[in-house]
C-alpha cells in the first residue's frame, strides 16, 4: 500500500510514521508513506496557503490552489489510483469497519487541513471521502491522519508479528461469548471482542492480586474465564456497536 499525506506540518507527522509498528511496516516495504508539505505547492510569491473568508468572519481558510496542485502532482508520482480522504470534523465517523475498508485499497491520499476550514471547492472539486475521527474539534487534521494511518497499517498483511496477531484474533475463532448481544456485536464482521484483562508478575502488587484462575494451570478454566471477561467488557464498554 502507498499512503500520501498532504499537510502543512509534515514535521509533526513524520516521526510518528517512523516509530513502532508503522515504522517497522515501512522499513519492511509493506507500506510506503510519504508526507508532503502543501505549502511547497503554493504559487503565491509569499507561499501563502490560506486567506480570509469571503463574507467575513474569524480565522483563515485553506485555499484551493495549493491543495489542488498538491493532490494532482502527488497523484502523478505513481500510476496507482488513490482514494482521496479529507480529514474534517464534518466527515463520516472513522471506525474499525472503515479502517478495514481502507486497508484494502492500493493507495490512499490523505489531506489534513489546518486553520478554520477548507475552501468548499476543495470538497466539491476533488470529491474526497470526508472522514472525522470523533465528535470533538482538533486544531488540525494531522492528528486525525496519524490515527487513521495507524489503524489501517496495522491491518495490512504481515504488519503484526505472529504473537501480536494471534492475540488480536484470539476470540475470532471462538463461539459467541456468553452474555453478549448477538444483534449488537455478533453480526458485525469488523468487530472483535475487546481484550480480556492481562496480568504479569508480581502475583500481588499493592494488595491487588492476580485472579486465582490464571495461576491455576487449568487451561480450560483460563480460556473460559478470558472468554467471559472479554464478553463482559464488550457488552459493558461497547454497548452501542451496530452492525
Ligand atoms: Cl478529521 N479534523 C479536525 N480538525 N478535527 C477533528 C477531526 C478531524 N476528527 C475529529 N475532530
Amino acid at each position: 500500500m502507498r499512503i500520501d499525506v498532504l499537510t502543512l506540518f509534515p514535521a509533526a507527522c513524520e516521526p510518528f510514521f517512523d516509530a513502532s509498528i508503522i515504522g517497522r511496516a515501512r522499513r519492511s516495504g509493506v507500506v510506503t508513506i510519504r508526507c508532503h508539505d502543501i505549502r511547497d505547492y503554493s504559487s503565491d510569491p509569499h507561499k501563502a496557503v490560506d486567506d480570509r473568508p469571503y463574507g467575513g468572519g474569524p480565522g483563515m481558510v485553506l485555499m484551493c490552489q495549493p491543495v489542488f496542485d498538491a493532490v494532482e502532482a502527488v497523484e502523478q508520482e505513481d500510476p496507482a489510483p488513490a482514494e482521496r480522504v479529507l480529514l474534517t470534523p464534518q466527515g463520516e465517523r472513522f471506525d474499525q469497519r472503515l479502517a478495514e475498508e481502507l486497508s484494502r485499497r492500493q493507495r490512499l491520499l490523505l489531506i489534513a487541513g489546518h486553520y478554520e476550514g477548507f475552501d468548499e471547492r476543495i470538497s466539491l472539486g476533488l470529491s474526497p471521502r470526508e472522514v472525522s475521527i470523533g465528535d470533538y474539534v482538533l486544531s488540525g487534521g494531522e492528528a486525525a491522519a496519524m490515527v487513521l494511518v495507524d489503524a489501517v497499517v496495522r491491518l495490512l498483511p504481515g504488519v503484526l508479528g505472529d504473537a501480536e496477531s494471534i492475540r488480536e484474533e484470539s476470540f475470532s475463532g471462538m463461539s459467541q461469548p456468553q452474555g453478549t448481544d448477538a444483534a449488537a456485536v455478533g453480526e458485525n464482521p469488523s468487530v472483535r471482542w475487546l481484550e480480556y484483562p492481562q496480568y504479569t508478575r508480581p502475583r500481588v502488587f499493592r494488595g491487588l492480586a492476580v485472579p486465582e484462575v490464571l495461576i491455576s494451570g487449568d487451561h480450560a478454566s483460563i480460556r473460559a474465564w478470558r472468554q467471559a471477561e472479554a464478553a463482559r467488557r464488550t457488552a459493558r464498554r461497547w454497548p452501542d456497536l451496530s452492525p
